[in-house]
């Protein structure tokens, strides 16, 4: 194992109903509290009227602030800054899927540095403190919930760039499954596409004697591939929800990843593609995973005939380590593929006219990848091979 230390104070409150649980959370940080959603989803599903009810029941002075855009903006988590300075807001409640949170972390942190908030984004400038923040899951996909991560695009100098602090954890999050019910068949795939994600960037790790931590990252992707079709063939499945909602968040709070440092090259990658053309995260590493998985076999053969084996199901009889890995490969794209996932940049109508472009953007922040370091001529190719 790699050495660890693992911190994550974030209070999860899952289940059905739990979203009362605002309204003892909410008056031990003050009473003037910044809503920070999207684009409206919480208007037409509800939950806005349920939230303001508590809010209203626990006497809270709210503002809001809407339409953080999906690949939220620098310009949005601005305004957000501004309201709290000027209006001394003492808690931020955010409420919807990965941008609202992600957003909503950028704001806290901002809110309490004098300079512009993208300073820290850069890692120009550490935060030395933040406003406290709950969230109110509504999109399974990322486990913003439980980290301290968060991704957030300029869209002037077309950068999509991930940081994140301790100081930036959630003081808590609410994860009532019923709360995703409304998610579009599209989104939820996005999500059950990043999830898995996230898990193959823990698996796919230098890490030496992980054996009990492969194990979870196999246990997570097996259930997720398990309960998706279920899902999607009945958005409101209960279970079904339940389950997507807790892998997701297992999936990236840092639990099954302890001592076992993940890759994280695709991520990257795909978060030039976003940030160049604003297309959906999970589509982008659909698109991208299994070509980098590919394209690295030289360093990520035993892992991936290992998953073959153990999640995909492949009979390793008479064939070669490399043949296991490949056939690996290409039952995760059919797995994808068979939900609806994309599986070419062109689906997204990108053409090879910008890749030179994103694979500079890609490799702009420092090192790539863990299994191998990624030059800007590694993610062209890896680009080549996706559209
Ligand atoms: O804006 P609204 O109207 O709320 O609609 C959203 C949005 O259009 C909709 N939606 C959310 N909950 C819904 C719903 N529609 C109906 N019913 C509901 N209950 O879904 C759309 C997508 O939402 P978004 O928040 O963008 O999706 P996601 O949760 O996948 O977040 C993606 C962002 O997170 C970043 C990604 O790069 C991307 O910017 N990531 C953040 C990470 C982190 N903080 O740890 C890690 C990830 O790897 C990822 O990079
Ligand atoms: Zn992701």
């Amino acid at each position: 194992m790699e050495q660890f230390t693992f911190y994550n104070p974030t209070q999860v409150f899952f289940g059905k109903g739990t979203l009362a649980a605002i309204k003892e959370q909410i008056p031990r940080y003050g009473k003037k509290v910044l809503l920070v959603y999207g684009g409206g989803s919480i208007k037409r599903n509800g939950i806005y009227d349920q939230i303001m009810k508590y809010l209203q029941e626990i006497g809270a002075e709210v503002l809001e602030l809407s339409g953080v855009e999906p690949n939220p903006r620098l310009s949005t988590v601005h305004k957000g800054v501004e309201i709290c300075k000027k209006e001394k807001v003492d808690f931020l409640l955010a409420a919807g899927g990965g941008s609202v949170i992600d957003a909503t972390k950028a704001i806290s942190a901002g809110a309490k540095y004098d300079g512009d908030v993208w300073d820290i984004i850069i890692k120009k400038a550490v935060p030395k403190d933040a406003l406290p923040f709950g969230t109110v899951l509504t999109l399974s996909a990322t486990g913003s919930e439980m980290n301290s991560g968060s991704v957030i695009t300029n869209w002037e100098t077309k950068e999509k760039i991930g940081w994140g602090h301790p100081l930036v954890f959630p003081k808590f999050s609410i994860l009532d499954p019923v709360h995703t019910f409304t998610v579009p068949k599209d989104q939820t795939v996005y999500g059950i596409v990043d999830m898995m994600s996230h898990a193959l960037e823990h698996y796919f790790s230098p890490a030496p004697n992980v054996p009990y931590n492969e194990r979870m990252v196999e246990g997570l992707l097996s259930t997720v591939i398990e309960t998706a079709p279920k899902l999607l063939e009945d958005l409101e499945n209960y279970e079904a929800r339940e389950t997507i909602m807790f892998c997701g968040m297992m999936a990236l709070n840092g639990v099954i990843n302890q001592g076992m440092r993940g890759d994280w090259g695709t991520h990257g990658i795909e978060h030039a593609v976003s940030a160049v053309y604003d297309i959906p995260h999970g589509g982008g590493l659909a698109i991208l995973f299994p070509n980098w998985i590919r394209y690295n076999l030289d360093v990520t053969e035993a892992k991936m005939k290992q998953l073959a084996i153990r999640v995909f199901g492949v009979d390793p009889q008479g064939k070669s380590d490399r043949e296991i890995a490949e056939e690996g490969i290409d039952r995760l794209r059919e797995f994808w593929s068979s939900i609806g996932a994309p599986s070419r940049l062109a689906d997204y109508g990108i053409d090879d006219s910008k890749l030179e472009l994103m694979a500079e953007k890609a490799v702009a922040h420092g090192s790539l990848g863990r299994m191998k370091k990624l030059t800007k001529e590694d993610v062209y190719e890896i680009y080549k091979m996706s559209l």
